[in-house]
Parts: C-alpha cells; sequence; structure tokens
C-alpha cells in the first residue's frame, strides 16, 4: 500500500463511471478528508480512448489495457462499473485475488455470484462492497446487513427498477405509450444497456436476489425469483384498476415465514392510498417488514448518473476509512445454502381478470361456472366498455384470495370457451395493509 494514500483503477466510463471519475477529480480535497486518506485515480479502463465523452478526464488517465490497472501495485482499490458477467467476473476474481479492494454496481455478478465472491474477498482479507447494486442512492445493503441486522425481516416489497417505473408513470399518469416512455428512459440515462433487462422485469429480479439473500440470510440465485415484466399491460388496464381504487406497479416481493420463502417480480394491483403506489418516475422504494422494526421504508433515485455515483463513492469512502483506521474487512453473514422456495403455482393471492367477451345472455354464468368449479371465489364483477358493432364487452373480475394453480387452470378453461373472444390480462392483486 502506497503511504497514506488509496490508489483507485476505474474499470468503465460510462454514466455511473463517468460520474464517479468526476467526483473523484472535482471533489478530491473533500473525499479524501471524509476516508480519512488520500483517494487517488490513478487509471481508468476504457474499450476505446479517443470516444468522445461528457467527464472532463487527462488522457493520461485512460488505457485499454487491463494490466496497466491490475498490475500496478499502487492500485489497490478496483471500482467495477462496466456491468454484466463477462468480462466484470473474470476482473473482479483477478483483483480479490491479487489483494486488492473491491468496488461494484454489478447486479446481475452480485446476485449470481455474490457468494463466491465474497468468500474470495475474506481469504484474500479485503474488501467486496456493492451497495450500488440495488436501489441507486438507497442505503439498503448497509441496512439489511449491518443496521437492521438485528431484525427478523419478514416481507420486502419493492420497486426497485427506476426504467419500468418510469415507464408505468408515464403510462398511468400521461397516458404515454409504453415505447416513447422507455425512449425517454434511456435517453436520462435510467435505462440497462439492453433495456429488455428492465421491461422484462429481470434487472429487478437480480435486485430482489440480492436483497431477500441478505435480509432472509439464504443464498437466493435469481433464477428462483418468479419473474414477469409490465409488455402485458394496456392503458385501460390503468384505468380499471383506479376505478377499483388501486394503482399497478412493478414490484419485487420477497416474504418468509416458517422458513418457506417466496420471491417474485411481476406487475400488482396496490391499494392507490399506500405509499408505494405513489412512487413514480425513476424513483424507487423499499418496504420492509420486521419483527423489530415493524415497517420501514427506503425512498430515492433508484438510478441515473449522480444516484448510483453517490452510493459507489460511499462504498470507496468506507474502505478507505477501513484502510486508514487499520480495520478489519467488513465480513458478512453466511447464507444459509437451500433455502425452501415456495413455487409460483403455490401462491396464494386476489387477482384481477380482463375479459373480452361476447354480449350476450349466459356468458357470465359460464365465467362464474368455471371460475366457482376451482374454488376460486369472485369479489366483483364490472362490465366495461361494450362494442354493439363488434357484439362483445369487456368485463373486469375481482376475485377473493385464490390459488395461482386454479387461476391458471381457470385461464385455460376460459379460452377455450366459446364466448370469449380474448383473456386480455390477469393481474395478482397485493392487499397491503396502509
Ligand atoms: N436500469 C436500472 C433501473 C438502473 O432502471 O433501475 C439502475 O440499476
Amino acid at each position: 500500500m502506497n503511504s497514506g494514500s488509496l490508489g483507485i483503477g476505474l474499470l468503465g466510463l460510462g454514466n455511473v463511471g463517468g460520474g464517479v471519475a468526476q467526483a473523484l477529480i472535482n471533489n478530491s480535497e473533500l473525499l479524501s478528508e471524509k476516508a480519512g486518506i488520500n483517494l487517488e485515480l490513478r487509471k481508468v479502463l476504457v474499450r476505446d480512448i479517443h470516444k468522445p465523452r461528457l467527464v472532463d478526464l487527462n488522457s493520461d488517465l485512460l488505457t485499454t489495457n487491463w494490466k496497466d490497472l491490475f498490475d500496478d501495485p499502487n492500485v489497490n482499490l478496483i471500482v467495477e462499473l462496466i456491468g454484466g458477467e463477462i468480462p466484470a467476473k473474470k476482473y473482479i476474481e483477478l483483483a480479490l485475488s491479487k489483494g486488492k479492494h473491491v468496488v461494484t454496481a454489478n447486479k446481475e455478478l452480485i446476485a449470481k455470484y455474490g457468494q463466491e465472491l465474497l468468500a474470495l474477498a475474506q481469504d484474500t482479507k479485503v474488501n467486496l462492497l456493492f451497495e450500488g447494486s440495488v436501489g441507486g442512492s438507497i442505503p439498503i445493503i448497509s441496512a439489511l446487513t449491518r443496521d437492521l441486522s438485528a431484525n427478523r425481516i419478514d416481507v420486502i416489497r419493492a420497486i426497485i427498477n427506476g426504467t419500468s417505473n418510469f415507464i408505468l408513470t408515464a403510462m398511468s399518469e400521461n397516458n404515454m405509450d409504453g415505447e416513447r416512455a422507455l425512449d425517454l428512459a434511456q435517453k436520462l440515462g435510467y435505462a440497462e444497456s439492453d433495456p429488455r433487462n428492465d421491461v422484462q422485469g429481470i434487472d429487478a429480479a437480480y435486485k430482489l436476489a440480492i436483497l431477500a439473500s441478505f435480509a432472509f440470510q439464504s443464498k437466493i440465485a435469481p433464477h428462483q425469483v418468479y419473474t414477469q415484466g409490465i409488455s402485458t399491460l394496456e392503458p385501460t388496464d390503468f384505468q380499471y384498476a383506479r376505478e377499483l381504487g388501486y394503482a399497478i406497479k412493478l414490484l419485487a416481493i420477497a416474504k418468509c415465514e416458517l422458513e418457506e420463502i417466496e420471491v417474485r417480480v411481476h406487475p400488482v394491483l396496490i391499494p392507490l392510498n399506500h405509499i408505494l403506489a405513489k412512487v413514480s418516475g425513476a424513483f424507487n422504494a423499499i418496504e420492509l417488514e420486521g419483527n423489530l422494526l415493524e415497517r420501514t421504508l427506503f425512498y430515492g433515485l433508484g438510478a441515473g448518473q449522480g444516484p448510483s455515483a453517490s452510493a459507489v463513492l460511499g462504498d470507496i469512502l468506507e474502505i478507505g476509512r477501513r484502510i486508514s483506521t487499520r480495520s478489519q474487512p467488513i465480513k458478512f453473514t453466511e447464507l444459509e445454502q437451500f433455502p425452501k422456495i415456495i413455487p409460483i403455482e403455490e401462491l396464494k393471492t386476489r387477482y384481477y381478470f380482463r375479459l373480452n367477451i361476447s354480449d350476450q345472455a349466459g356468458v357470465l354464468a359460464q365465467i362464474t361456472k368455471i371460475l366457482g368449479d376451482l374454488g376460486i371465489s369472485i369479489a366483483s364483477v364490472i362490465q366495461k366498455d361494450s362494442n354493439p358493432t363488434a357484439g362483445t364487452a369487456e368485463i373486469v373480475i375481482t376475485t377473493h384470495i385464490a390459488k395461482e394453480k386454479s387461476v391458471l387452470r381457470s385461464l385455460s378453461l376460459l379460452e377455450e370457451l366459446e364466448m370469449v373472444v380474448k383473456v386480455n390480462n390477469i393481474i395478482r392483486i397485493e392487499e397491503i395493509a396502509e
């Protein structure tokens, strides 16, 4: 270690990397003072040195050769902001095995390989911190692993993908179509490089796997998170939901009861007056229920240059403080390796159905018979718009708590009915106390 300084090697100079680099240069003195050690940005690994960039950096800092960072003994901390699995995983493993501390905002990597990377960090006695992987500026990882760790966390309900929340807000409040809203989210720097990860719920599933793993101290892999995106939602769903007293959000939900865990990401109807219904645009919110804390809500910008840089810089400062005070690296609690994850078919919740039907006598009786025979009890039925020319009408049904397995079966049977033109949508309803 260079005496009295922490040499930083940055991987990636995109939206977040640019923000981190700029802050390290512009606020160097202040940040070094907070860390108790001189923070020095020594090299930045980029793909193309000549690419025009908004960040104003001395070109001597840029390199396309990873060895300039990894073989430099004065680079003590690698900040990985390239995202994705390849080559980020290889770089992080190399850094840790060379005894360099690592800060990353890579949710995919932490969700898939967090435990093995943390074990490697522990072996080589360095820090691996990843606050920026979930919730942007919201300090949720440190809260779960430190400040709230005395709790038994039972429930997580979270809006953790800024892009999809931005799209849903634009569709619901401004009647904007989804594609235009996504375009705007990309321009504002919220979306992933492959925005399908945002709209298909994959990004939120990575983040939920991380949150649930640390909240329930159980290793939960992203493939164990039931994941459904927002593409089936149409403007009428928002309108009907509102009339019924609900908003529609892409929620990441995790529950742990008697050591059985439920982890799922999908659109849900939530009561309009619940605080999560009021989270709009690129804001994220994470609601926790626990035995001591009862209910706590974290709220903040979950995407974008500044909010993500805030979390990454916070981790850099924490490592700086640990080095300057000669403290041991942060040790994360070991996770239960084989938790029992409840399959989605076993879910019990309320449902919203939107059906396009032939507008004729007897059709409702046929539909209610199918639902009734499967033990699905109806809470409300509303006939919405009818189309006299086509002879069709739209109906919206909400149910009491039913089994997902029965709802899936009802979907097949309803689709076989001649008088059902189309099952337009089925959305789960999450009843939450206000
Ligand atoms: N694409 C992510 C989002 C960026 O929209 O939330 C932050 O992880």
